[in-house]
């Protein structure tokens, strides 16, 4: 078979990892990649937007499945070009996809359907957000309604905060398009959970649950980030938990978005905040997480492509999910000076120290080839997440973070903290 993957992070580099594990695969394709990735696939140099080239190419190559790892090819409806030219895709269509797309969508799906989330109101005047705000309650939470690279959440302490919030995300237009609507809700405090899970529009199975660091700096400060290390499972994600969730989250978004017209089939990525009157979803994402994804797939023993198929088939059904009775550790290697501003380009030494070490990987999320076709160089903010497995989630943080000790380049910077409330729940 031959597997398409759309992407050019340090998901798309673990997908095309578990992908190549796959019996069935033979040739892989990833456009458009990066220098990590070419390991396992074949890199094309399409851009993930150009949809029509992207599908013109996955005929040419008589591709079998094609996989979207990334959120704006998604909500912009690169699956439904895929499936108009007859192509066997994994992912949600445009009209399911907005569940990540669009968080007024997503608030007004929740609210009719009873799925425990944040108190909200959304917004498409700024005066009205503003009069809004005269009467709420402080912290409050403003978030852009469409995509914004992660960063159109806004958590404002004080009515002033609140107030410049509105008006950079709808005045100043700081997101685009993306704040011409806003959500506005209540501030939940807990702890936060990734779960991830497969879905066939009608079937969803859960994948194991996962915990991402946001902040830039150790302790949780600094700005927010697309992700600076995961770990899995989260030990706060209990039975009882699980089980609230099952019975009143994930079934029944799969069952809404069904009964909505939108059925829905890929991945449902949960973002949960485990508060003191239960969970509640804090968004939802229509794709694998990153890093989520560099902790969830190297513990999953099922053949991944066999699974992405049942999705695509509607026999979700008659899959099991199997994970390892392990955890995994990943800490994201980062340029000094991410998010804002950093140097790229640096050599990066040690990645061979990874190879044949069983229970230990490189993900690669911003790194190129040199003009030599060999050596690698930093190129981007994140540039790599380093995997460790181990019995437990001590384990694993221990050999992760000896793992970080492998690699050198320019400006390596990391948090140092990763996994650290894993101590807390003893
Ligand atoms: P989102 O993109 O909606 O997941 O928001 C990004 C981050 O903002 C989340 O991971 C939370 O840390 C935080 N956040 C979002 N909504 C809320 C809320 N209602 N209360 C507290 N924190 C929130
Ligand atoms: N790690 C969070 C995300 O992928 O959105």
């Amino acid at each position: 078979m031959k597997v398409f993957i759309v992407g050019s992070g340090g998901r798309e580099h673990a997908i095309a990892w578990k992908v190549a594990q796959s019996p069935k695969v033979d040739k892989i394709y990833c456009a458009p990649g990066n220098a990590g990735i070419s390991e396992f696939a074949e890199c094309v140099p399409i851009g993930a937007m150009e949809f029509e080239r992207l599908a013109a190419f996955a005929k040419e190559q008589a591709i079998d499945l094609t996989v979207i790892g990334m959120d704006d090819p998604l909500v912009g409806g690169i699956v439904d070009v895929f499936e108009r030219e007859g192509l066997k895709v994994f992912g949600p269509r445009k009209n399911a996809a907005i569940l990540e797309g669009s968080k007024a969508f997503s608030k007004d799906l929740m609210k009719k359907y009873h799925i425990p989330t944040a108190a909200y109101e959304t917004f498409c005047r700024a005066e009205d957000a503003l009069a809004y705000l005269e009467t709420a309650d402080m912290p409050i939470v403003l978030k852009a309604d469409g995509l914004a690279l992660g960063k159109g959440v806004l958590i404002c302490k004080t009515l002033e905060e609140a107030r410049a919030g509105v008006k950079e995300l709808m005045e100043d237009k700081k997101f685009g398009s993306a704040g011409d609507q806003i959500v506005i809700e209540e501030f939940m405090t807990g702890r936060e959970v990734s779960v991830l899970s497969f879905v066939d529009g009608k079937t969803i199975k859960i994948m194991t649950s996962a915990q991402d660091h946001k902040r830039a700096g150790d302790g949780d400060t600094g700005l927010n980030t697309g992700g600076m290390g995961t770990f899995s499972p989260s030990p706060f994600y209990t039975e009882e938990i699980d089980r609230f969730c099952r019975e009143h989250i994930y079934q029944a978004t799969v069952d809404a978005m069904a009964a909505e017209g939108r059925e829905f089939k890929g991945i449902i990525f949960f973002g949960l905040m485990l508060t003191e009157k239960g969970p509640r979803v804090l968004e939802y994402n229509a794709r694998f997480g990153d890093p989520e994804t560099q902790v969830v797939l190297p513990r999953m023993e099922n053949d991944i492509v066999e699974v992405f198929e049942a999705c695509v088939d509607g026999t979700l059904d008659q899959v099991e999910l199997r994970f390892a009775d392990n955890a995994a550790v990943c800490v994201v290697l980062a340029s000094d000076g991410y998010p804002v501003s950093y140097k790229k380009g640096f050599p990066i030494s040690g990645l061979d120290g990874f190879s044949g070490k069983d229970g230990y990987y490189v993900f690669h999320a911003g790194t190129k080839f040199a003009e030599d076709g060999k050596t690698f160089l930093t190129n981007g903010g994140r540039v790599l997440g380093v995997t460790a497995l181990g019995k437990d989630l001590k384990e694993a943080r221990e050999n992760a973070y000896q793992a970080t000790e492998w690699v050198s380049f320019g400006n390596k910077y990391m948090r140092h903290d990763i996994g650290k409330a894993i101590d807390e729940a003893g």
